[in-house]
């Protein structure tokens, strides 16, 4: 099972063991991580799923979507590390991914 290591926004870290498939949002709130609100519920359509992801994986995720792109640039905190979480499946090859969850707007 991969394994995603989740810091907060406090720099509280926490290692996960999460099935593949399930998504970044889903394995962060299903292990009681409740500060990423995902109020869309994974719809791309909100952006409080925002996390940071550590760029040694960056060519492992799948490609953004213009939507995902479009919902990141309506962020303060946006940078080169930003994707929306509901948007990342868990994957074996990612195990070992550390997420960090972005500032709220
Ligand atoms: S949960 Fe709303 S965009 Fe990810």
């Amino acid at each position: 099972m991969p394994k995603l290591v989740v810091v907060t926004r406090e720099g509280e870290e926490s290692v996960l063991d999460v099935e593949a498939g399930l998504s970044v949002m889903e394995a962060i709130r299903d292990n009681g991580i409740d500060e990423l609100l995902a109020l869309c519920g994974g719809c791309c359509s909100c952006a409080t799923c925002h996390v940071y992801v550590d760029p040694a994986f960056s060519g492992l995720l799948p490609d953004m979507s213009e939507d995902e792109n479009d919902l990141l640039d309506s962020s303060d905190h946006r940078d080169e590390r930003s994707r929306l979480s509901c948007q990342i499946a868990v994957t074996d090859e990612l195990d070992g991914l550390t997420i960090t969850i972005a500032p709220e707007d």
